[in-house]
């Protein structure tokens, strides 16, 4: 997409200087740097109903009333999302990769929260703009991606249990590198058949902001025993995989790669997606299915998919006492899709899917 798309702000500082020297791009982690600008529309009765036209504004606070939908009852749903600075070699730009599946998966996220959401085409020209304003801030080729947070929420008051009057679309920006504090070097798990993260007929297959806060138990406690994260349980059998607290999960035997299927507790990732696909391309049979514990403990290789962690390969996963370990490395299902896919996401590899923009 071109600049000029963009309304005539002139306050807006177009520059693409990388950071404006305010930032050591080689040492990025998955921290929040504040960037210069966000994207904020709103929608309420006397709109319509509908969302009207948004605006970018400097990045900031934003005032809430202490009765909004979204402070007391969590009527909210984020996504995430990366832009890639593209090599200069091919006229240079940014891409965004499948930005139209995650307005959908907020559609339908939406839907379930009793929310009002965005058009596709308002959603992903929302996130145009807030990539176009925060241009600056867009890590070098090789360097991370620029981090993008729509969020969806009942800012609107509301005292008895019912949905907001008004709704806030907001989508703001920051420089991230990986997301593990590994790196890219292989995560240990740790199952916990305590503590769930979604059930039958709950919200585990939207990306609602609730769905977060409540793994933060089980992810404390996992990281003060030196693990990385944690690999929840299915909450009525307590045997199946669901996934991990920020990612999806796959399981890799022989010419099989397996993933938990979608049936409402798992969320669907687009880079479980896309994986999907970029396995089934290399010959593999991919089954989304029910995945025991059995299943993992038997499996080659384990790895995690999401827009965050990318694709993320696991070393061990620690079950009730004993670690079971997996093939990491150079020759890999998972190192293999790591590269096909972050190529296509950074414009040096041909997309001969259409995926990004
Ligand atoms: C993402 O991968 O973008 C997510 O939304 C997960 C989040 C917990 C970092």
């Amino acid at each position: 997409w071109q600049s000029s798309s963009l309304p005539q702000l002139d306050h807006i500082d177009r520059s693409d200087e990388e950071g404006g020297g305010e930032i050591d791009w080689d040492n990025l982690g998955f921290g929040l740097t504040p960037t210069d600008y966000m994207y904020v529309m709103r929608c309420s009765a006397e709109d319509g109903g509908g969302f009207a036209r948004g605006e970018l504004r400097r990045y900031g606070n934003i005032e809430l009333s202490p009765s909004s939908g979204v402070l007391n009852y969590a009527q909210g749903l984020f996504e995430g999302m990366k832009a890639y600075r593209r090599p200069e070699q091919q006229a240079g730009g940014y891409t965004l990769f499948r930005p139209e599946e995650n307005a959908r998966r907020m559609q339908h996220g939406a839907a379930r929260m009793c929310m009002p959401a965005p058009s596709v085409e308002q959603f992903v020209d929302a996130v145009k703009q807030t990539v176009l304003a925060n241009k600056r801030w867009v890590p070098p080729q090789g360097k991370g991606a620029l981090y993008l947070r729509p969020l969806l929420m009942g800012s609107g008051p509301i005292l008895g249990l019912a949905p907001a009057p008004e709704y806030t679309f907001l989508v703001y920006a920051a420089p991230v590198g990986n997301y593990f504090k590994e790196g890219l070097a292989p995560i240990n798990l740790v199952v916990d058949d305590e503590f769930h993260r979604a059930m039958p007929g709950g919200t585990g297959g939207v990306k609602t902001i609730a769905n977060y806060a409540p793994v933060l138990r089980a992810q404390m406690d996992a990281k003060s025993k030196g693990f990385t994260d944690v690999l929840y349980l299915d909450s009525v059998h307590k045997r199946y995989l669901e996934e991990v607290s920020s990612c999806n999960v796959f399981v890799v035997k022989g010419g099989v790669v397996a993933t938990p299927a979608t049936r409402g507790t798992i969320l669907p990732g687009i880079t479980r997606k896309s994986v999907i696909e970029l396995a089934g391309d290399r010959g593999y049979k991919v089954e989304e299915r029910l995945v025991s514990i059995d299943d993992l403990i038997d499996a080659d290789e384990v790895f995690c998919t999401g827009t965050a962690v990318v694709v993320a390969p696991v070393s061990t996963v620690t079950y009730r006492g004993q670690r079971h370990e997996f093939r990491t490395g150079p020759d890999t299902l998972s190192q293999e899709l790591y590269t096909t896919l972050t190529s296509i996401q950074m414009g040096v590899a041909e997309d001969s899917k259409g995926w990004t923009v």
